[in-house]
């Protein structure tokens, strides 16, 4: 069983592996004010705020997609719905925002807007947002009839309207999540076995290691981000799953002085702050990756395992020199990241094991470090080329080079020639630009939907040229 928060009331459930957040609200409680648009975290429609709890007792409010997001991965947790921010006939600020604003005129995204945008009230504690952080916080919402300008006026005024009153669902969670969170004591989903599909929650990496020694093929659910599509676009279930929500010491973050070590299930919004601190070039292209609601429930770890060769921390991690942390029952080891990728979606993960811990090296004085994103969008789309480069410099000369790209292989690789033809030059243009000619000898892309073979060829030598402009201070 499952045990969470809705609306302002606990509720247990079956922890069912084919069902989606979405699904539930509208089938099981007829809570149909989330719709279902794209069923595949693209539009925002479906939206809704999950709440949870870190162990300083400090509530986060996050929208998410509930069309990719699992029913068993709310267990312990908050969920508030348009339907629960409205309290004694009094409107949320957001909803009257958007009422007086005329946000709203089919009326289809208005709920998922709605939840996006009073996770933002909630995280502010109904403070005024400014333009960016409320852009972000829409970059998951796609509106088809109302236009923007309306919504954003909605947004900017919404901290102007009275708070919703204590008795609301929303003003109640800290109190009512107390009553459980991490210090529910541990227990295995019993009737699991029972069922055709197979889910399971463990709550510590030992319950993990067990069960991986049992099911060592079992699916592990991070944030589903990759995996809700199976269900919803694929209609697949997997059998076992094993949903990694409640094992803690998997959402840890850590500094040692020497490296940054990553919890597999650590979100991108959680590493936001780390990433802007330690790693800013990654720090500014977080927002590229998805949206808002997608950040706020994909993992590293998710991106990582998932092998993806357009998965866009991969190639960060590559230049960066990064290792992960395998673990099973059997024990723990470590690999440099470069290894891990063996193929197209294929990793050096064996049965039975699962991905722990990243460990990324901080950067010195001395080494310089950018990443470059290209996508048709801005916003919530798959890169067509991802470029990371680290220079190691001393005295004006660039004494080694890492350049990892994404969306130019059947894995993320490496530009090894490139990386020699820098190393050992003067901290010139002349040496970029004589470098960017060996890009075509480092990589064979593919044609595909979003890019031809010479397109990406010609972007991946034109960001190495971009790397010299940038780091010579020279204008194009
Ligand atoms: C609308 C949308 C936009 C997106 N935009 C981007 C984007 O811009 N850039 C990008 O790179 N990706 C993007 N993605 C893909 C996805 O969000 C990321 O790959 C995300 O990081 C996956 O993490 P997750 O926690 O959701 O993984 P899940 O879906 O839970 O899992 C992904 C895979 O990793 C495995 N896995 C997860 N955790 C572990 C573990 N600890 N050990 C072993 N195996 C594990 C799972 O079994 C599964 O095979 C997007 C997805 C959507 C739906
Ligand atoms: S239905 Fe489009 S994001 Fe969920
Ligand atoms: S009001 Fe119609 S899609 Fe936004």
């Amino acid at each position: 069983m499952i045990r969470f928060h809705l609306n302002g009331q606990w509720l247990e459930e079956s922890a069912d592996p084919s069902m989606t957040v979405l699904r539930y609200l509208r089938t099981r409680q007829t809570l149909c004010a989330a719709k279902e648009g794209c069923a595949s975290g693209d539009c925002g429609a479906c939206c809704v705020i999950m709440v949870d709890q870190d162990e300083q007792g400090a509530l986060h409010y996050k929208a998410i997609n509930s069309c990719i997001a699992l029913l068993a991965s709310l267990d312990g947790k908050g969920l508030i719905t348009v339907e629960g921010l409205s309290h004694d006939d009094q409107l949320h600020p957001v909803q009257q925002a958007i009422v007086d604003c005329h946000a709203s005129q089919c009326g289809f995204c208005t709920p998922g807007i709605v939840a996006s945008l009073a996770a933002l009230y909630h995280s502010k504690e109904g403070k005024a947002a400014n333009d960016d952080e409320i852009l972000v916080a829409l970059s998951g919402n796609l509106c088809r009839c109302t236009g923007y300008r309306p919504i954003l006026d909605a947004a900017r005024t919404m901290h102007q309207y009275p708070p919703p009153p204590e008795s609301a669902p929303i003003t109640q969670l800290k109190q009512l999540l107390k009553q459980t969170q991490w210090s529910t004591p541990a227990r295995s989903d019993d009737s699991a076995e029972n069922r055709k599909h197979r889910l399971f929650l463990p709550e510590t990496e030992h319950q993990l290691q067990a069960l991986l020694a049992d099911y060592p093929d079992a699916c592990l659910w991070a944030g589903g981000t990759d995996l809700g599509l199976t269900i919803t676009q694929s209609m697949e279930t997997a059998d076992p799953l094993i949903c990694l929500h409640r094992v803690r010491n998997l959402y840890r973050i850590t500094d040692d002085g020497n490296t940054v070590q990553f919890g597999a299930m650590v979100t991108y919004s959680q590493a936001e702050p780390w990433l802007n601190a330690c790693f800013p070039a990654f720090g500014r292209i977080l927002p590229r990756i998805g949206s808002r609601q997608i950040r706020n429930l994909g993992t590293l770890g998710g991106n990582v395992a998932n092998g993806s060769p357009i998965g866009d921390t991969l190639p960060v991690f590559l230049a960066l020199d990064a290792q992960v942390r395998l673990v099973s029952a059997g024990g723990t080891r470590e690999l440099a990241i470069e290894t891990f990728f063996t193929g197209y979606r294929q990793t050096a993960l064996r049965p039975g094991e699962y991905l722990q811990t990243i460990i990324v090296p901080k950067l010195s004085t001395e080494q310089w470090f950018t990443v470059y994103k290209v996508s048709k969008r801005r916003e919530d789309d798959i890169s067509t080329v991802l470029m990371a480069l680290r220079l190691d410099i001393d005295d004006s000369i660039i004494q080694n080079a890492r350049i990892a790209c994404g969306g130019m292989a059947a894995t993320p690789l490496r530009a090894r020639r490139t990386e020699a033809a820098l190393t050992g030059q003067p901290l010139m243009l002349a040496s970029f630009e004589q470098a960017a000619t060996r890009i075509p000898r480092d990589f064979t892309p593919m044609d595909d939907v979003r890019a031809t073979a010479a397109y990406r060829l010609r972007v991946a030598a034109n960001l190495v040229i971009r790397a010299g402009l940038e780091i010579t201070g020279t204008s194009p």
